[in-house]
C-alpha cells in the first residue's frame, strides 16, 4: 500500500519484513488488515525464548510482531499516545528510543522522555492549520510508536529560508507503529477539527464517566493516614483551619496485612464510625483495593478467587504468583467476565465490611505491579484463558478499574454514580473514572510535566486526570508546595498526596502565612466548582476534554502548536502556572486576534493574539477569562462540596469586544444516574446582547428543583448603566442595586435573587 496525499490526509503501508506471523483470530472484531508474510526466517537470539535478567519469556508461539507506517503529508505536529513524561507536542524519535506503550510500575520516572508508564492509549492526533486527524492502533501488546518529521529540529528561520530559497518541501510526518503481537486493527479519525476527532473517537471508545461533584473537589491522601484518630485529627485540621476538602484517603496500610477488603483491627477498628463521622460534615473517603491477592489460605478474598480459578495462570498451568505489597500474590484474571462480576460483588455493602455508601475507591499497582516480575510487571507467557498476557497487557488496568465502577454502582442498586482512580489505563478507561500519573517527585520539573501530560490524556478521551499535588517522592519547598496547589486547583482531578517515608505536609503545616495561600488556591476551586461540573457534563456527553491546549481552540494559531505552559479549561478560562522557582513574572500567550481576556483576579483587559508578560507574587497563579463568556462560580466556600450544594451563584459575565456573552449552567444532584435515566437535571444558557443578560432553558423535557438562586451578577468591561431591571415571566419587574468600577469597567448587579433554574432576563439601560 502507499499513495500521498498532499491535502493532510493519511497513507499507510506495512511494513512486511518486520511481520513475521500473523495470528488471523486475536482480537478478531473489527479487523482492518493484517499482512502476513515469512521471508524473514533468518532465527535470531531471543526469537524463541528470550532472557531478561533472571526471567525467561518462553514465546510458546513464537516469534512475532506487526508493524504499519503512516505518513502524513503537510503535518508537523502530533500529539497523544500517553501515557509518557514529555512535552505536549511528539517529539522527532529518529535517532533515539521510540515512545514505548507498556504498562509499568516505574520507580521514579524521568521527565521529558518517552519511557513507557503507568498507562497506555495508542491513540495519536495530528494536526495543522487545515485539519486534525487521529490514528487509533487498537492494540494491547508492547507498543513503540516512531516519529519522524522532514521539519523536526529545523529552526523558523532555517524553514522560512528554505521558502525563500524555494527548496522547500512539504512539511511531512512519518509515523511507525510496531506491536508485539496481535492483529492490525486501525481506526483513521479523519476530522476534520480537533472538535471532530474528539466525537469520532467517542464514538469508538464512549466518553468520560460522570463523576460525583464532590470528586471534583479538593482530595487529601498521604501513604498513610495511620489509624482512626489520625483520620479525625486530619478532618479536623482542615475545620481549624477554614480549607474545605470533601475526601480523605487510606493507603495500603490501612488494611489487614495488605489483605485488601479488610481493615487493619487495631488501626481501624470501628470504620463505619469513622466513615459516620466524615458522613455528619458531609465528607468523603476513598480506600485503597489493589489488583494483587495475598495467598493466604484463611483470607476469604484468596480462596474464593482459587476455588473458582480465577486467577491468572503461569505458563505450566498453575496459578500465576508473584511478589506485591502483601508478599506473595495471586493475580485475579480481570479480563474474565465472570471474574469480573464476581470482583464487582464483593463491593457490596455486607461483603466488605466496614464500608459504607461514601466511600469510594482506589485501584492502584494495576499495571499490573509484579515486584519480582520482568520490569516489575506480569511475565508475557502468563495466561488470561487462552490468551497470554503479551496480547492483552496494556488492557490488564482498563479491566480493574471497570470491575470496580461496576461494583460501586452495583451496591447503589444502579442509583449512584462511581468514583475509581485507577493508575494503570488504556483506551476507554475514561468511562470507568479517573487517573493519575502516578509517583512524581517534588521537584519543579514534575511541576511542569504535569500539564503536558493531563493535556494528553485530555485528547484522547481521559479528561479526569491529575498529579499528585506537593510531588510523590521526595519532600516539596514551601514554594513548590504552594505553586503546586495553585496548579492542581485548575487541574481536573485534585489530590495532595505523599510518599509514607516523606514529613507531614497537611497544609496548615508550613506557618501562617502559607496555609493562608494554600486555603486560597483551595477555595479557588471550590468556587469554580459549578464550572467544573458543566465542563465534566459535556466531556461525558459528547467527549470534549475538558483541560485543552490552546490549539484545541485556536486551531489555525500556530503559535499555540507546542504549548507546555498554560492551557484552557473548556474555551473560556485560560491558565498559565507559575512553575519556575523564585519567578517574579511569566510571559502568557493570550489568543485570538480581536478577542480580549479579563484577568480574574484583577478584571483587568487585555487583548489577543499577544505575548503578555504578567508579573506574580506568590500569592496566585495567572487566570484569565475570555470576553464573550459567562462562568457560573458559588462564592460562599464551605467545609465541602456538598455543604455548598443550596448555595447561591455569582454570574461573572465577561464582554466581548461587541459587547456579547454567552455561558451555561448544569445543576442535578450530584450524585446519582437520575440526570441520565430521569432527565432530572437543570441545564440553561445565558446570553448578554443588546445590553440584556437572559436565561433561558436549553433541555426542555428535563426536570430538576434547585434552591440556588443567583445572588450576584459582575460583569466585566460593562459601562455604566442608569438603571437595571430584572424581568420575571410572570410580567414582574424590579430594580436592581448596581455599583459600577469606573477604573476597571465592572459593573456588579446585586441580588437578583431569582431561582436559578428559572427564565429571567436583566435590561441595562
Ligand atoms: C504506588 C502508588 O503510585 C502510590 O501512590 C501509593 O501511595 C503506593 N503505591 C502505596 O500504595
Amino acid at each position: 500500500m502507499g499513495g500521498r496525499d498532499r491535502d493532510g490526509s493519511i497513507s499507510f503501508s506495512t511494513r512486511t519484513s518486520r511481520v513475521m506471523w500473523s495470528r488471523t483470530g486475536l482480537m478478531a472484531d473489527g479487523v482492518t488488515h493484517v499482512s502476513e508474510a515469512k521471508e524473514d526466517e533468518k532465527v535470531e537470539d531471543g526469537m524463541w525464548e528470550e532472557t531478561f535478567k533472571s526471567h525467561t519469556d518462553s514465546k510458546p508461539n513464537g516469534p512475532s510482531s506487526i508493524s504499519l507506517d503512516f505518513s502524513l503529508p503537510g503535518v508537523e505536529n502530533v500529539y497523544g499516545i500517553p501515557e509518557h513524561a514529555d512535552s505536549l507536542k511528539l517529539k522527532a524519535t529518529d535517532g533515539g528510543d521510540p515512545y514505548r506503550l507498556f504498562n509499568l510500575d516505574v520507580f521514579q520516572y524521568e521527565v521529558f522522555n518517552p519511557m513507557a508508564l503507568y498507562g497506555a492509549i495508542p491513540v495519536m492526533l495530528s494536526h495543522s492549520a487545515q485539519r486534525t486527524m487521529g490514528i487509533f492502533w487498537l492494540n494491547a501488546a508492547e507498543t513503540w510508536v516512531d516519529i519522524s518529521s522532514n521539519t523536526a529540529g529545523k529552526t523558523v528561520f532555517g524553514q522560512m529560508l528554505d521558502y525563500v530559497q524555494g527548496s522547500s518541501e512539504t512539511p511531512q510526518t512519518d509515523v511507525r507503529w510496531i506491536s508485539e503481537s496481535g492483529i492490525i486493527d486501525v481506526f483513521i479519525m479523519l476530522g476534520p477539527t480537533p472538535t471532530d476527532v474528539f466525537s469520532q473517537y467517542a464514538s469508538l471508545t464512549g466518553t468520560q464517566a460522570f463523576p460525583p461533584l464532590s470528586a471534583l473537589a479538593y482530595h487529601q491522601c498521604r501513604w498513610n493516614y495511620n489509624d482512626q484518630e489520625d483520620v479525625a485529627a486530619v478532618d479536623q485540621g482542615f475545620d481549624d483551619h477554614d480549607i474545605p476538602y470533601d475526601f480523605i484517603w487510606l493507603d495500603i496500610e490501612h488494611t489487614d496485612g495488605k489483605r485488601y477488603f479488610t481493615w487493619d483491627p487495631h488501626k481501624f477498628p470501628q470504620p463505619k464510625d469513622m466513615l459516620q463521622g466524615l458522613l455528619d460534615k458531609r465528607r468523603k473517603m476513598v480506600t485503597i483495593v489493589d489488583p494483587h491477592i495475598k495467598v493466604d489460605s484463611s483470607y476469604k478474598i484468596h480462596n474464593e478467587i482459587r476455588s473458582k480459578g480465577f486467577y491468572v495462570k503461569s505458563k505450566d498451568g498453575g496459578d500465576y504468583e508473584g511478589w506485591c505489597w502483601p508478599g506473595n500474590s495471586g493475580y485475579p484474571d480481570f479480563t474474565n467476565p465472570e471474574m469480573r462480576a464476581w470482583w464487582a460483588s464483593m463491593f457490596a455493602y455486607d461483603q466488605y465490611e466496614g464500608s459504607m455508601e461514601n466511600m469510594y475507591t482506589w485501584n492502584d499497582m494495576n499495571e499490573p505491579s509484579v515486584f519480582n516480575g520482568p520490569e516489575v510487571t506480569m511475565h508475557k507467557d502468563a495466561l488470561h484463558g487462552n490468551w497470554e498476557n503479551r496480547d492483552l497487557h496494556n488492557l490488564y488496568g482498563f479491566y480493574v478499574q471497570r470491575a470496580t465502577a461496576e461494583g460501586l454502582i452495583e451496591r447503589s442498586g444502579g442509583v449512584e454514580r462511581p468514583f475509581v482512580l485507577a493508575r494503570a489505563f488504556f483506551a476507554g478507561s475514561q468511562r470507568y473514572g479517573a487517573v493519575w500519573t502516578g509517583d512524581n517527585a517534588a521537584e519543579w520539573d514534575h511541576l511542569k510535566i504535569s500539564i503536558p501530560m493531563c493535556l494528553s490524556l485530555g485528547l484522547v478521551g481521559v479528561s479526569f486526570c491529575g498529579a499528585d499535588v506537593g510531588g510523590f517522592f521526595k519532600s516539596p519547598s514551601t514554594e513548590l508546595l504552594v505553586r503546586w496547589y495553585q496548579t492542581g486547583a485548575y487541574q481536573p482531578f485534585f489530590r495532595a498526596h505523599a510518599h509514607l517515608d516523606t514529613p507531614r505536609r497537611e497544609p496548615w503545616l508550613f506557618g501562617p502565612e502559607n496555609t493562608a495561600l494554600i486555603r486560597e488556591a483551595v477555595r479557588q476551586r471550590y468556587a469554580l466548582l459549578p464550572y467544573w461540573y458543566q465542563l465534566f457534563y459535556h466531556a461525558h456527553h459528547s467527549g470534549q476534554p475538558v483541560m485543552r491546549p490552546l490549539w484545541v481552540e485556536y486551531p489555525q494559531d500556530t503559535a499555540t502548536f507546542s504549548m507546555d505552559d498554560q492551557f484552557l479549561l473548556g474555551r473560556d478560562l485560560l491558565v498559565h502556572p507559575v512553575t519556575e522557582e523564585g519567578a517574579r513574572g511569566v510571559t502568557a500567550y493570550l489568543p485570538g486576534k480581536g478577542e480580549v481576556w479579563f484577568d480574574v483576579h484583577t478584571f483587568q483587559k487585555h487583548n489577543g493574539a499577544q505575548n503578555l508578560y504578567i508579573p506574580v507574587t506568590i500569592s496566585s497563579i495567572p487566570v484569565f477569562q475570555r470576553g464573550g463568556s459567562i462562568i457560573p462560580r458559588k462564592a460562599r466556600v464551605r467545609r465541602s462540596s456538598s455543604c455548598m450544594e443550596h448555595d447561591p451563584y455569582t454570574l461573572f459575565v465577561a464582554l466581548s469586544p461587541k459587547r456579547f456573552a454567552q455561558g451555561e449552567l448544569y445543576i442535578d444532584d450530584g450524585h446519582t444516574f437520575n440526570f441520565d435515566k430521569q432527565k432530572q437535571f437543570i441545564h440553561r444558557r445565558f446570553s448578554f446582547a443588546n445590553n440584556a443578560l437572559s436565561s433561558r432553558n436549553l433541555a426542555p423535557g428535563s426536570q430538576f428543583t434547585t434552591f440556588s438562586w443567583i445572588e450576584k451578577i459582575v460583569i466585566l468591561g460593562a459601562s455604566k448603566p442608569s438603571k437595571a431591571t430584572l424581568k420575571t415571566p410572570d410580567g414582574k419587574e424590579s430594580l436592581l442595586e448596581f455599583e459600577f468600577d469606573t477604573s476597571m469597567s465592572v459593573l456588579t448587579l446585586r441580588k437578583p435573587g431569582v431561582n436559578a433554574g428559572l427564565d429571567w432576563t436583566v435590561v441595562l439601560q
